[in-house]
């Protein structure tokens, strides 16, 4: 089924799915019109818009820990434990991966059956139709986006405390900090525009440059489970899930999570609901694993690696995430947890400075990666986009060497690197949080949709007990977003309501399903 071989019977199904287009065209508004699987796999095909099909399986995971590993678990597990659900937030990692896991189950057979740039966004094209997916294309661009900023200046943060050590400060007003009236985060910004160049260079050159750092990144965090196992208290995990405390002012305002609210209790932290409020936010740990479907066009055999990958690299996350949580809360009482560095911080408070400093420099190796691949996921979906004529076709033409859809990077490069440089992090993670679940409920209805309207396409990984596992996974999806803040539901409600604005002043009218014939 390599490089293409299992589309064998591509042309007969091709004429079938365009002839069953035309009369779905009529049949559907034009704005459920959907683009057929094979129209998806042809468009891949033409010369000037075809990525190189470069990466493997092993290249894949390594892209899926890569990005995966980062700042949820270098720097929201102290938040989440001291605020939320104290040494439980183990379990808040637990109930992020099971949600992560059904709906990996549903990306991979969507990632296997349909391999080809854009991830939710090309499978919801799909399945259900122009205007879904042009909403999941525009929600995955700003999630990945500001995905990158938020890690970006995360890393930033690392590599000024590591300059602290050795005794070199920038300028205030260009590291960040919103105590001066003009602030640039000049790090962040830099790192951006850096890691752009590598990804417009080629594919193979960002695989590489990713597997040495995710070896250093995988390194540290096991020297903060092997080592740091050596110095838990087990006093630490009592209780190892805090009572309930009742909160009030903004936090029990808009900042509480939905589903406290909508149940009109007195929001309030800790307690089995904070077990759940934690696991909506450290959610973000996750977030990443499924860009590895995003390359599915650029893998030599994504019917068999594109599963393995997506499955595999959550697997090794989360075993990690648990393993760090279960130490970290052990070897520091989790109302003493800093929130800006708290691994590292954990066992400078166990009196081992040493270990803290190596563990800051591989957090801040390490989330270089997380930056570069969000950055290349956001690419492609806006790549993908592109291509469909639902924003501008110029960013999908690729390089006539690098075979990278360059333009498209250097746009979103540049637009994240000024967010980067001037946004501070707090609540973007959790914007991040709700795009990345909400697109994760259409990929999962998406599979249903597409067993039902194509039975026949050859799908080498199937998700097992359909309509059960998608049917769990957007209820336990949704469960996880109404444990979000209702500020969040608000910022995301009007980032969602501009995407319709420009979807029906440019993208409906210039899809490539109105107006096929133009600009090729
Ligand atoms: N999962 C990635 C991180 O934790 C986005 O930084």
């Amino acid at each position: 089924m390599g490089d293409g071989g299992g589309y064998g019977g591509r042309d007969e199904h091709g004429k079938r799915g365009e002839r069953g287009d035309k009369t779905a065209g009529k049949r559907r508004s034009s704005f459920f019109r959907t683009k057929s699987v094979e129209q998806s796999l042809k468009d891949t095909e033409e010369p000037e818009h075809t990525l190189k099909k470069s990466l493997s399986a092993l290249d894949l995971t390594v892209f899926g820990v890569g990005v995966v590993i980062g700042t949820g678990i270098f720097v929201l597990t102290g938040k989440v434990a001291k605020d939320n659900a104290g040494p439980s937030v183990a379990l808040a990692f637990v109930v992020s991966g099971i949600v992560c896991a059904l709906a990996a189950l549903c990306y991979a057979e969507f990632a296997s059956t349909v391999p080809v740039a854009g991830s939710a966004y090309t499978f919801s094209f799909a399945t259900l139709g122009e205007l879904p997916a042009w909403i999941i294309g525009w929600d995955l661009v700003l999630e990945l986006a500001l995905g990158c900023a938020v890690v970006s200046v995360g890393w930033s943060g690392y590599i000024r405390s590591l300059m602290d050590n050795l005794g070199w400060q920038l300028p205030t007003a260009l590291s960040g900090s919103t105590d001066t009236a003009f602030h640039f985060d000049l790090l962040a910004f830099l790192l951006v525009l850096v890691l752009t160049g590598i990804l417009v260079a080629g594919m193979k050159l960002s695989a590489r440059v990713t597997t040495v750092i995710v070896a250093i990144k995988v390194a540290v965090v096991l020297v903060v489970i092997v080592v740091g196992a050596f110095f838990i208290n087990a006093d630490n995990y009592e209780p190892f899930i805090p009572p309930a405390k009742q909160v009030t002012g903004t936090e029990a305002g808009l900042g509480a999570p939905l589903i406290q609210l909508m149940t009109g209790f007195q929001p309030a932290q800790f307690g089995v609901m904070g077990i759940f409020t934690a696991a909506a936010v450290v959610f973000f740990a996750y977030i990443g694993f499924d860009i590895v479907a995003t390359a599915a066009e650029e893998t030599r055999n994504p019917q068999r690696d594109v599963p393995r990958g997506i499955l595999g690299s959550l697997l090794i996350c989360t075993i990690l995430y648990v393993g760090v949580s279960v130490v970290v809360t052990g070897m520091q009482k989790y109302t003493e947890l800093s929130v800006d560095a708290p691994l590292a911080d954990a066992f400078k408070a166990v009196g081992h400075p040493f270990w803290a400093g190596l563990i800051s420099f591989g957090a801040a190796v390490g989330l270089t990666t997380v930056c570069m691949i969000l950055l290349l996921g956001q690419s492609r979906v806006f790549f993908a986009m592109s291509r469909d004529g639902l924003l501008p076709r110029f960013f999908s033409r690729v390089h006539p060497k690098a075979g990278t859809p360059y333009r498209s990077i250097l746009l979103l490069g540049a637009v994240v690197a000024v967010v980067a440089g001037c946004t501070s992090i707090s609540e973007l993670a959790e914007l991040v949080n709700i795009g990345t679940l909400f697109a994760f409920i259409v990929v999962a209805i998406g599979v249903v949709v597409l067993r039902r309207t194509r039975p026949d396409l050859p799908r080498s990984f199937r998700t097992p007990l359909v309509p059960w596992v998608p049917v769990v996974s957007v209820l336990a999806t949704f469960w996880l977003m109404l444990n979000l803040p209702a500020e969040t539901w608000l910022r995301f409600a009007i980032w969602m309501a501009a995407g319709f604005v420009v979807y029906f002043a440019y993208g409906h009218r210039h899809s490539r399903l109105r107006v096929p014939q133009r600009d090729r």
